[in-house]
């Protein structure tokens, strides 16, 4: 990557036209032993995976498909900070090179003007409480025009191309993302969650509003007060009780 401003990430690329699944790939080149900062893209996806077991839409040439592999030394319960740091990072290159500035959703969304426009997934290796690795799976819609994404997707989703009205550089947010990574991700080593988690609350607007979380025990509403260290939203209900929500969809009013 011509340009890169980064120590460890993106260092050792792994490109492909075409893959299953860039995250399918970095995570069996985890399994066999590949450094901090590999990334693995590629210019389209047969079977690109989203979160909760869904398909996600990767059409040749129009986003960023790619995963990055991370080891830090932090037991597995860390895992989802890096979720969130890994959106600020996705977050602050969008505004560095579109300024625009995007809605965080909590876990992992970036939405602009309410569509979605990137996704990101964190899986887990662990060993004897300890990670070994985490791929973090990152889908940034980017010169889609609206036609190029199917029916279905269409109503929920958006491109940087659409919202700013002209073609964005992959490779110009790849760089930036990687930059960005790497400072919040030392940042957190040295500074702890904190930094982080006031930086991702700045982007996330659904913070003081009233949402609903649908879980696999049931459906909370509530305000969203904010996310705590660990990275747990936190919805207070109507009788002020405190709700710390893992996973779920959310969905605000
Ligand atoms: C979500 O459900 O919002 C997460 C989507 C993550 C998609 C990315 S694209 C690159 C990487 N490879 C995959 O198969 N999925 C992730």
């Amino acid at each position: 990557l011509f340009g890169l401003e980064t120590e460890r990430f993106g260092r050792s690329v792994h490109y492909f036209d075409s893959l299953e699944s860039t995250q399918k790939a970095a995570y069996q080149l985890a399994y066999d032993g590949a450094p901090e900062g590999t990334l693995v893209i590629a210019e389209e996806q047969t079977s690109g995976r989203g979160r909760l077991g869904r398909a996600w839409h990767s059409a040749s040439g129009k986003g960023i498909w790619m995963s990055i592999i991370v080891r830090p030394d932090l037991p597995p319960q860390k895992a989802p900070q890096f979720t969130l740091i890994t959106a600020v990072a996705v977050a602050r290159a969008i505004e560095e090179v579109t300024e625009i500035t995007p809605e965080i959703k909590w876990p992992n969304d970036l939405l602009i003007k309410g569509k979605k426009v990137v996704g990101i997934l964190t899986e887990l290796q662990a060993e004897a409480d300890k990670i070994s690795s985490l791929i973090i799976g990152i889908g940034m819609n980017v010169n889609h025009a609206s036609d190029d994404f199917p029916v279905e997707v269409k109503k929920i989703a958006s491109s940087l191309f659409i919202e700013k009205g002209e073609k964005i550089s992959r490779a110009a947010l790849i760089q930036s993302f990687l930059k960005n990574f790497e400072k919040y991700y030392s940042i957190y080593i040295s500074d702890g969650f904190l930094p982080i988690r006031i930086l991702w609350e700045s982007y996330a607007t659904s913070i003081g509003k009233q949402i609903k979380a649908t879980t696999v025990t049931g459906e909370i509403v509530g305000v969203a007060v904010g996310i705590s260290n660990e990275g747990v939203l936190k919805i207070e209900d109507e009788k002020g009780v405190i709700h710390n929500i893992y996973s779920a969809d959310i969905e605000q009013f």
